[in-house]
This record gives C-alpha cells, structure tokens and sequence, in this order.
C-alpha cells in the first residue's frame, strides 16, 4: 500500500510479556525483514528488562526500539521507575505514553501523560501519545469529545510532526478482538487531524497518527487504508514475529 501523508509507522507492544525465551521472536523478524523494502518504519516495545537484548538481536536491522512508559523526572527518589534518559541510554528512539491501561491501572491523568511525553521529548525521543474512548463513552456520543479532551490535555508545549505520534486506542477494541468500522476509525482520525491542526498549526498535518486495538493479519490492510491512518500500535500480534509481520505487510 502506498499513502501519501506522513511515512506510516508499526509499532508493537509487548506490554508485561517476554523474557528471554521470546527473543527468537525480533531475531526472526529482523531476519524475515532484511531484504524487504518497506514503506514504513517498524517499532518494537518489548519490557524495560529485554530493551538491549531487543535491540543487540535486530543489531543491523531499521527495526527501531522503544519504551512503554518513562517518568516525568530525569531522575531521583522513584523506586521502580524509568526515565525516559535511561529509555534513550539504552537504545531507545521512542516512548509510548498514556496507554489506557496506565491511565486505567495507575490513575494517569492526562496531566500526567503530558509530563511524561515532554520528559521523553526532553531525553530526545519521539512520544506516542495514547488516547481512546470506553465502551460507554462510545455508546453514549462522546468519542469525539473525549479525544479531543485528552489530546489536549496530554499534548505538551513543544509538541512537533518530529516528536510527537498520536495513538488512537477505543479502550472497547484493546485485547477483545473487536474494531470500530473502517468509517468509524476514519472518522475519529480526521477528527485528531483537525484538532492537531488547531493545536500545532501547520506541523499538526506532519505528525502520525496510529489505529491500535486488535490489529492483526487479517484487519491491518483494511485498517491501515483509512484515511489519516499512519500505522498501527499493535499489542498481542506483534508477540509473534509471523503475525507482526502479516501486518507489517499492509505497506508493502
Ligand atoms: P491489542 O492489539 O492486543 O488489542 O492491543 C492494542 C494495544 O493496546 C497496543 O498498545
């Protein structure tokens, strides 16, 4: 698939899953990727624990590494944190922030998220911003109102095309196998298009915006063809090298 717009990313997220027993999996995408030419960039977010590991298998790949949440400070008194320093120091390019089950599980605001994404942008990585509505916001109108609520909220002063990814996750699509129609999807993300566009000026039209929520094989080409659709944030296909790469496939 060829689009026009911003060059379209695939990003995967590992969430707490992988121990060494798992890094066969990067080692067989990198190789099934070596002599393919892509049309977008490839991103995996494994745990903080296999980040160099990750990174040393893919070594001589474009395969890019990144984290899935960093702390707000560079530094300190945070026991069981990362900072997004330490992210970058181990061959980071990018963070993802504000993912829904940080905002469900560890009560992140979107105030936070913002303080996370302008720690990362600080370190010099790319920030994927995580935001999505519930199931009963959905079925109650306010998907547009709740996106547009936490994007502004959790983007940061600073925010760039270069530094910045926007995520849109419907909570409701995350682990469950359901996905909004292609129209549904479209819809939302023309809506963060425009939203982008009042909040970043001209550079809003530059930055990626990725559809994450039961991404797989089957859906990605379909998925990915929306307009406004710059890539995916996928979560448990992107565990196997097989199916991470049926939807790296989609830009192929
Ligand atoms: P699934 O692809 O498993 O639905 O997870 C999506 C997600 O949360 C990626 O961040």
């Amino acid at each position: 698939m060829v689009k026009t717009g911003p060059r379209p990313l695939v990003a995967g997220n590992w969430k707490m899953n992988g121990t060494t027993a798992m890094l066969k999996e990067p080692r067989l995408l990198a190789g099934m990727l070596r002599d393919i030419k892509l049309k977008c960039e490839v991103l995996v977010c494994p745990p903080a624990t296999l980040i160099r590991r990750v990174k040393s298998v893919m070594k001589g790949s474009r395969i890019r590494v990144g984290g899935q949440d960093c702390h707000w400070n560079a530094s300190g008194a945070h026991t069981g944190d990362i900072s997004a320093e330490m992210l970058k120091d181990a061959g980071c390019t990018s963070v993802i922030v504000g993912h829904s089950e940080r905002r469900a599980n560890h009560a992140e605001t979107d105030e936070l998220v913002s303080k996370k994404a302008k720690a990362g942008h600080g370190a010099g990585l790319i920030a994927i911003i995580c935001i999505g509505e519930t199931l009963e916001q959905r079925k109650g109108g306010k998907t547009l109102q709740v996106v547009s609520g936490q994007l502004k909220g959790s983007l940061p002063e600073g925010a760039t095309a270069a530094n910045t990814i926007i995520a849109y996750e419907p909570v409701w699509a995350i682990g469950t196998g359901l996905t909004p129609t292609v129209a549904e999807v479209a819809e939302v993300h023309s809506h963060i298009r425009a939203d982008l566009a009042k909040l970043m000026g001209d550079d809003g039209g530059g930055v990626r915006i990725l559809y994450g929520g039961s991404v797989k094989p089957s859906n990605a080409a379909e998925l990915m063809g929306a307009a406004n659709v710059n890539g995916a944030l996928v979560g448990g296909a992107s565990l196997k090298a097989a199916d991470f790469i049926g939807i790296i496939k989609a830009y192929m």
